[in-house]
């Protein structure tokens, strides 16, 4: 249990600003990505297509996109739209609506908050207006025995979009493509058909491909063909009719590399790579497969990158072909650290390291706050080095790092100042002056966060009349300076003047006398509230200068009168500790000056009594589902009190279902009807009044439900793997869709 002492005196109200520009208890954290847009956006105009961004941070990040010459982004009816959430949605399009600053474009998300601003990698859009096209068979013929080969044609303006799916052997025999085939068909990973051990009737069977548009995910399907058997007979050597050239396939998928020979008879296929220093010959092995005319290599690595050799050779001869191989790895860039506090005045170094198999030339560019930083020239552009760091370089740093096949990558890092408590730069001195003149009292402090200033008089607040104006601001480098102005000073303004300069650090303050000539004069004393347990100090605001001396006293006795009390040669009445029955009432306090002219003032003390909370708990053993309930019950503690909740530091939220009602007006009952796993945490009780703010927390674990929920999309065609998605621990409903084999199971927690 905490006690967080509020306020000792209830008339003392802090003077606040607009300018300080930092709350005490916030706990800021700058944005970074949860779900960063990817490189490439390709969409066809009947689809359309929509780009995700979304970041976390404290407070929580705005998301915004950049078009490629850095302006902001923004709705275009019936073409592009900006969800709340962040989403970029591009809506589908007649072709007449294209337009090459929306349609094919670089597009970046920025999230932003009061800490500092974020770019995600650059986003290369391009929508595509799908156009009818057709696809037809071109058929290869042999002779009996040989191989025939069938290619789909695609029309060349779409061709980087469609692939073959299948092969139709009419009525209704499906081909898929495959590395090894049947030993009758094969489908090539190219698209391409290939009959083996041709017979005769192979001719009168009719085959027609069928292509899909991967944007517009339409098919078309080509008219029927058939294989033609040629008469020739005998031996035919190699001629390379179809190879996959240049392929570029990334890091750790599988690459099949394609050289298809015809001859009679059918040729034997060796392949060679060259890779290495010497060309060598591929064999079988853990991760290379050798097919035929097919070259099979799994989860492939930077090092299979490079040129191949296919021949294909048979009793007539051999034929070559030469073939590469790239292989694309993800740009991954890191800053480290992360984040760094530093002082005022100290350096910051970050450092931006890029995967080492990131492949070829790079460029680093290093932004402040989505602002790119002029390149300093000294030393490596992988280092940022920040020296003599002041308040304005606070905020997101970002490496962001450009490849030559001109994709981006970035990663970001926070700069904070460690907390300072205030210093005072600059404080007012006593002064003694005769009434009439205008008096500007002056305090400037320094601090992180940037420290507010407050003002008391006696450690009373400032009389409030037309004579005073308090002013406060901030300057371009963080420092709060604060006046206290009044206009034509008066005997009744003479007394100790305080300033105090506080942040989430620390506070300190600085006191001085401003004296003005004249009879002696105690100003009001507000009604004071003391804590009971703790020391009053209580100065008698005198006025009037010089003053010989200065007495307290209550129900007509001087004070001290009690051992816990005691009465300092500055006038002040101090009492430790409080009692709450000995010390209410009203005193009095009374100045004398040479000459025997004196003045008196009464003020009344309240004595507050703190609330103390009863422990509470929550039941142990509580699951999903569940009900449960706990009071907060304060125990002691002087009216009025507020009774309130946090669930893990943060106020209740409806979202929560959480029921709070009080049973009287020194309980409160938090009652949860239907428990569930975002129950589980730390619920805290805060109750206060004017005297203190005490809190209680307890533990509240809620169980999950171990039954894993999951969602299957059926395999369309059999070549198609499994995707399974299940979450944990939430409700569960089983839907039955059909019967499918399980083959392995991942948990996530
Ligand atoms: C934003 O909302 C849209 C539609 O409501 C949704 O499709 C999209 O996934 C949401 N984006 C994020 C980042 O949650
Ligand atoms: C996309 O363009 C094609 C070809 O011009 C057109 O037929 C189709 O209707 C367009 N889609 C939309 C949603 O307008
Ligand atoms: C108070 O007086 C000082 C010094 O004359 C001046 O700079 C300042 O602006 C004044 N402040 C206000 C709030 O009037
Ligand atoms: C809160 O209590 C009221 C009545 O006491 C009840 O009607 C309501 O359903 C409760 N809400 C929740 C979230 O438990």
């Amino acid at each position: 249990m905490q006690t967080y002492r509020m306020i000792i005196l209830i008339a003392m109200i802090l003077l606040t600003t607009k300018d300080a520009v930092e709350s005490f208890d916030s706990h800021l954290r700058g944005p970074s990505f949860i779900m960063e847009p990817p490189t490439r956006l390709e969409f066809s105009n009947s689809s359309g297509g929509w780009l995700d961004c979304s970041a976390s941070g404290s407070p929580q990040p705005s998301i915004d996109w950049l078009s490629v010459d850095g302006t902001s982004v923004g709705d275009v009816s019936g073409i592009r739209r900006v969800l709340r959430n962040g989403t970029l949605v591009l809506l589908p399009f007649a072709a007449a609506a294209y337009r090459q600053d929306i349609h094919s474009t670089v597009y970046r998300c920025v999230a932003s908050n009061s800490v500092g601003r974020i770019i995600s990698r650059d986003v290369q859009v391009r929508a595509v207006v799908t156009q009818a096209y057709k696809v037809e068979v071109e058929a290869l013929g042999a002779a009996r025995g040989c191989t025939a080969l069938l290619k789909c044609v695609v029309p060349s303006f779409v061709k980087e979009f469609v692939r073959v799916v299948s092969w139709i052997q009419e009525p209704s025999f499906y081909i898929y493509p495959s590395l090894q085939g049947d030993g009758k068909f094969h489908q090539l990973p190219s698209g391409d058909l290939l009959i083996h051990n041709l017979e005769f009737s192979d001719q009168f069977a009719m085959y027609r491909c069928r292509t899909m548009h991967r944007l517009s995910r339409q098919y078309t399907v080509s008219g029927p063909a058939n294989v033609r058997i040629t008469e020739h007979r005998g031996i035919v050597a190699p001629v390379i009719v179809e190879s996959s050239g240049t392929i570029t396939v990334a890091q750790d998928e599988g690459a099949a590399l394609l050289c298809v020979a015809q001859g009679c008879p059918a040729p034997e296929y060796r392949w060679y790579s060259h890779t290495g220093l010497e060309p060598s010959l591929v064999m079988s092995g853990p991760r290379t497969r050798q097919l035929g005319p097919v070259l099979a290599i799994e989860a492939v690595t930077p090092e299979d990158s490079g040129s191949y050799r296919c021949k294909a050779s048979n009793a007539g001869g051999e034929a070559s072909v030469e073939l590469r191989l790239i292989v694309s790895t993800p740009l991954h860039v890191e800053v480290t650290p992360p984040m760094l506090s530093i002082h005022m005045g100290g350096s910051a170094e970050f450092r931006c390291s890029v995967s080492s198999h990131s492949g070829g030339p790079h460029l680093v560019t290093w932004y402040k706050d989505g602002r790119q930083l002029p390149s300093t020239g000294r030393g490596s552009s992988d280092t940022l080095v920040i020296n003599n760091i002041g308040r304005e370089d606070r905020g997101m740093y970002q490496c962001v790092v450009r490849r030559a096949e001109g994709d981006t990558a970035q990663a970001a890092a926070e700069l904070q100042l460690g907390d300072a408590p205030p210093v005072l730069l600059y404080s007012f001195i006593e002064q003694t002056l005769q009434p009439g003149p205008a008096v500007s009292l002056k305090c400037s402090a320094a601090g992180n966060p940037t420290p507010q200033i407050s003002w008391t008089l006696d450690g009373f607040p400032l009389p409030s009349n037309g004579r005073f104006v308090i002013g406060q601001y901030v300057t371009v480098h963080g420092d709060v300076i604060s006046h206290v102005n009044i206009s034509h000073v008066m005997i009744e303004d003479g007394g100790e003047y305080t300033c105090t300069a506080e942040n989430r650090a620390g506070k300190t303050s600085h006191s001085a006398r401003l004296n003005v000539y004249g009879m002696p004069y105690i100003r009001l004393i507000p009604k004071v509230t003391a804590v009971a347990g703790e020391t009053l100090q209580l100065k008698c605001p005198v006025a009037g200068y010089p003053i010989e001396e200065i007495h307290w006293e209550r129900g007509g006795r001087e004070l001290p009168d009690d051992l816990r009390q005691k009465v300092l040669e500055d006038g002040t009445l101090v009492i430790s500790p409080v009692e709450k029955k000995a010390d209410s009432g009203v005193y009095t306090c009374w100045a004398r000056n040479k000459q025997g002219h004196s003045a008196r003032r009464s003020g009344e003390v309240t004595v507050i009594v703190p609330p103390i909370i009863e422990p509470f708990s929550f039941q142990d053993g509580l699951s999903e589902g569940m009900r449960t309930r706990t009071v907060c019950g304060v125990s002691s503690g002087d009216p009025p009190l507020v009774v309130s909740w946090l669930k893990d530091g943060q106020p209740l939220t409806p979202a929560l279902a959480v029921n709070v009602s009080a049973l009287d007006p020194y309980s409160s009952l938090l009652s949860i009807s239907s428990l569930d796993s975002r129950h589980s945490g730390d619920f805290t009780c805060v109750a206060s009044n004017p005297a203190a703010e005490v809190r209680y927390t307890a533990k509240l674990q809620v169980k999950g439900n171990e039954n894993p929920w999951f969602l299957l999309s059926p395999p369309t065609h059999p070549s198609m793997p499994l995707i399974f998605r299940y979450c944990f621990g939430t409700r569960v409903n089983w839907t039955p869709k059909g019967k499918v084999l399980l083959h392995r199971f991942v948990y996530f927690h």
